[in-house]
């Protein structure tokens, strides 16, 4: 082993050991029941590097619903089905709201702001479902997570699914209002119902390390050689998960991490060096804006020690 990898190794543990240590580790997202019943001193951290390295700690091998990170993935799908065009239907700006907020929707005149908050996740799924039937677009969405991650054994946890399908109200709503300004053009209970089941898909923070691969080596897949999409896609990819990737807490984000980041209410979050590495962690207790908390502390640290911020050492 180099010495640079057992340096990683080294750190991952580290970050890993003090994550345990803390008390500080927010509160588990309750909003969708079935979500409640993790607990929050679960915790999971893994980093792949361009010679396929993995350096890995804590509960890096349990699955944990990926939630909104999902939206990285659809977002990559729609872009691949009708290109530049998707920006016609869903906008690219941070939004400074929360990610289920409904009051930008108005003013807006039914464009979401981003493809991250719910309502432009909402949309982007609307363009991937179009033409197809529910459960063919969720087997798309499903093969490409498979395809990304290079394993079959990717799938969707059913209950978390339903658990969503039956308390979603709030994106009933933002999905209802939408159909009203034209932005949706399937039944919004199709669209829902494959909004809902990709969020519920389950991995492990190495599953979803694997996946991130294609953003952080421009497109490639660097230890299949497989390409995902252009280089230039996956930049632009990356700059939206920098700057919409954890809502109302994009810019500390930032501020903090200095990397392209995406968070989920199930604790994940996949974060990218660029050309260096594919980075996911998962910690279920939540910060005020929805995103991990001990997640982005332990990312912070990371990026510190490694001297990965896109920003400088
Ligand atoms: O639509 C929802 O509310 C969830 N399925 C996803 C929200 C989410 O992960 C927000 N991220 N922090």
């Amino acid at each position: 082993m180099s010495r640079s990898v057992s340096n990683l190794t080294t750190i991952v543990k580290e970050i890993a050991d003090e994550m345990a240590q803390r008390p500080d580790r927010g509160e588990v997202a309750n909003y969708i029941p079935e979500l409640a019943n993790v607990h929050n001193k679960r915790f999971g951290l893994v980093v792949v590097d361009g010679a396929g390295n993995v350096a890995s700690a804590g509960d890096s091998e349990m699955p944990f619903s990926i939630q909104s990170i999902s939206k990285v993935f659809t977002l990559t799908l729609a872009l691949g089905l009708v290109g530049d065009k998707l920006w016609q239907r869903v906008g690219r700006e941070p939004s400074g709201s929360p990610f289920n907020s409904i009051v930008q929707l108005e003013y807006e005149r039914g464009k979401p702001r981003n493809p991250f908050i719910n309502a432009g996740a909402i949309a982007v799924t609307d363009v991937i479902l179009s033409g197809h039937q529910p459960r063919e677009a969720l087997g798309e969405i499903l093969r490409f997570m498979r395809f990304v991650a290079d394993d079959p054994s990717i799938a969707i946890d059913e209950s978390v699914a339903a658990s969503e399908q039956r308390t979603g109200f709030r994106n009933i709503a933002l999905a209802n209002y939408m159909k009203s300004f034209g932005v949706l053009d399937n039944p919004v209970n199709h669209v829902l119902g494959v909004y809902f089941h990709h969020c519920a898909i389950a991995m492990s923070c190495r599953q979803l390390a694997m996946a991130g691969r294609y953003l952080a080596w421009s497109g490639v897949n660097p230890s299949t050689g497989h390409s995902a999409v252009s280089a230039e896609r996956a930049r632009r990819i990356n700059a939206v998960m920098l700057t919409c990737g954890h809502y109302d807490g994009s810019g500390e984000f930032a501020f903090r991490v200095g990397l392209p980041g995406k968070s989920g209410v199930g604790g994940g979050v996949l974060a990218v060096a660029p050309g260096k590495a594919s980075i996911a962690v998962w910690s279920p207790g939540l910060d005020v804006h929805g995103n991990s908390h001990l997640g982005r502390v332990a990312l912070e640290a990371l990026s510190k020690r490694m001297g990965w911020s896109i920003f400088g050492v």
